[in-house]
């Protein structure tokens, strides 16, 4: 379910770029049989039963376990799918990405949303290295000709030719006729290939090695130096987390080291408050933050504030609100700050204080222009996070409650660093 909060919710980069009311994030496995079921509708019969089972085909459970990070699924406001793009970087043909099977709901053709997906596809491939993106479609589907070609895909000559009677009647290919590789994907099965030059999209930095896989390690040297601080409690310091990673080491783990020098420190504390984090903030931080290197602040708290101690929650809502707001305006500026908000639990009263909570964060932010990432709805409405609770220790999830969380803040964080990637690649802190 989509959080009500007009902050980014899985918002990425592209937010920007689509209508209203869409949130977009990685897939997960329990987004197959979504997007499985709108197949059909969307694809309007394509090729009959034969093109229903071939579709089918194409999106096995693996491609939404394994290849997560290099796809996307849109949601409209009341969580049905409204777009995917599942993508992959080519394990085999290191300058090379491929765009696997993209769809988009009936309803909001023609807005925008495959090219918005595109182009952060492309961005996010150029930056690891790739320059060139790949991808095939059935003759006669000729919308997919018509999108391909005006995103700047070039049809790869082949060995079959198919005019317009060949392809369906109400959108001609633009050049009256296109090239096809025949039995390309088994007999019968033709397919127009297309390929696009990654030249326009953001300069890659990692080489790839005599292996063929990338460079595992970052380049201090010519890479921005950035150090992020993660300031909060047990769930930032991933208590309950059999890998120890939690999100933090999770959401560090799985950012690529493109141009980045990323130094991460994890400042979580069991049972601390907003009011002991804020405490403790600049202590902690300002040594790790020095001058001359990008300098980031996350801070994730506020459970704990509404635990009961005695008849009451153990911080007050007015002061954990005022908490926050008083950090944020010690920090910014010079420090950018992401906000990741108090996740649920599995107590319903305690739950209704943090969703509360959660609102007020949010608002805090919004007036601050600060980037939140709320998690408490999407968090609620997944049974798989709940679950993830009951066998833990009922508080925190283990690890794949906190790999649900890492993905929920991946987008974000991912555009939150690139959006503030600064022209003198420094901020200085203040004591
Ligand atoms: C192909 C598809 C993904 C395009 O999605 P979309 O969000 O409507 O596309 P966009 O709005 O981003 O279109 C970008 C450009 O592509 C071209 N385009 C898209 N749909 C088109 C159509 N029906 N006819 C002609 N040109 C079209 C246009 O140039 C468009 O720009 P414009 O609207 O400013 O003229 C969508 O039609 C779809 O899901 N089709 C069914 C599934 C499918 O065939 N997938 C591709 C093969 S895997």
């Amino acid at each position: 379910m989509a959080s009500p909060h007009p902050v980014c919710q899985g918002d990425p980069m592209i937010k920007g770029d689509l209508p209203g009311g869409l949130a977009v994030r990685r897939p997960r496995a329990d987004d197959q049989p979504r997007v499985l079921a709108v197949l059909d509708d969307w694809w309007a019969g394509f090729g009959g039963d034969a093109g229903s089972l071939q579709r089918s085909r194409l999106l096995p459970r693996l491609f939404f376990e394994h290849f997560t990070a290099s796809s996307y699924l849109v949601e409209h406001a009341d969580g049905t799918v409204a777009a995917f793009l599942i993508g992959l970087l080519s394990p085999s043909q290191p300058d090379v990405a491929y765009i696997h099977f993209v769809g988009v709901d009936p309803a909001l053709r023609r807005h925008g949303v495959a090219a918005a997906l595109y182009r952060q596809f492309f961005a996010d491939a150029a930056r690891h290295g790739r320059r060139q993106v790949r991808c095939i479609t059935s003759p006669g589907n000729t919308i997919s000709l018509a999108f391909h070609t005006a995103l700047g895909f070039r049809v790869e000559p082949g060995d079959l030719t198919l005019d317009d009677r060949t392809l369906e009647r109400d959108s001609p290919s633009p050049q009256g006729g296109v090239t096809a590789h025949r039995d390309h994907d088994g007999p019968g099965l033709h397919r127009i290939v297309f390929t696009r030059p990654l030249t326009g999209e953001p300069p890659a930095a990692q080489p790839a090695t005599a292996s063929g896989t990338t460079a595992a390690h970052p380049r201090p040297h010519t890479s921005r130096d950035l150090r992020v601080c993660f300031l909060g409690d047990s769930f930032t310091a991933g208590v309950g987390d059999p890998t120890r990673l939690g999100w933090v080491g999770r959401l560090a783990a799985a950012t690529d080291p493109d141009g980045l020098y990323l130094t991460t420190y994890n400042l979580g504390i069991r049972r601390d408050t907003s009011t002991q984090i804020h405490a403790r903030w600049k202590a902690e931080c300002l040594p790790r933050l020095p001058a001359g290197a990008d300098n980031r602040l996350v801070l994730s708290f506020g459970v704990n504030d509404t635990a009961i101690d005695g008849q009451q929650p153990r911080v007050p809502l007015e002061e954990s609100v005022a908490t926050l707001h008083a950090l944020l305006t010690e920090a910014r500026p010079p420090l950018p700050v992401l906000v990741v908000g108090p996740p649920p639990g599995l107590d319903e009263t305690r739950d209704v204080r943090i969703r509360t909570l959660d609102a007020r964060y949010a608002a805090v932010c919004v007036a601050l222009d600060v980037p939140y990432v709320s998690v408490f709805d999407t968090l609620t409405a997944l049974p798989a996070w709940a679950a993830d609770l009951t066998v833990g220790d009922g508080v925190h999830p283990g690890a794949a409650g906190y790999q649900i969380l890492a993905d929920l803040v991946a987008i974000p964080w991912r555009s939150w660093l690139d959006d503030g990637d600064q022209a003198d690649g420094s901020s200085a802190v203040r004591g």
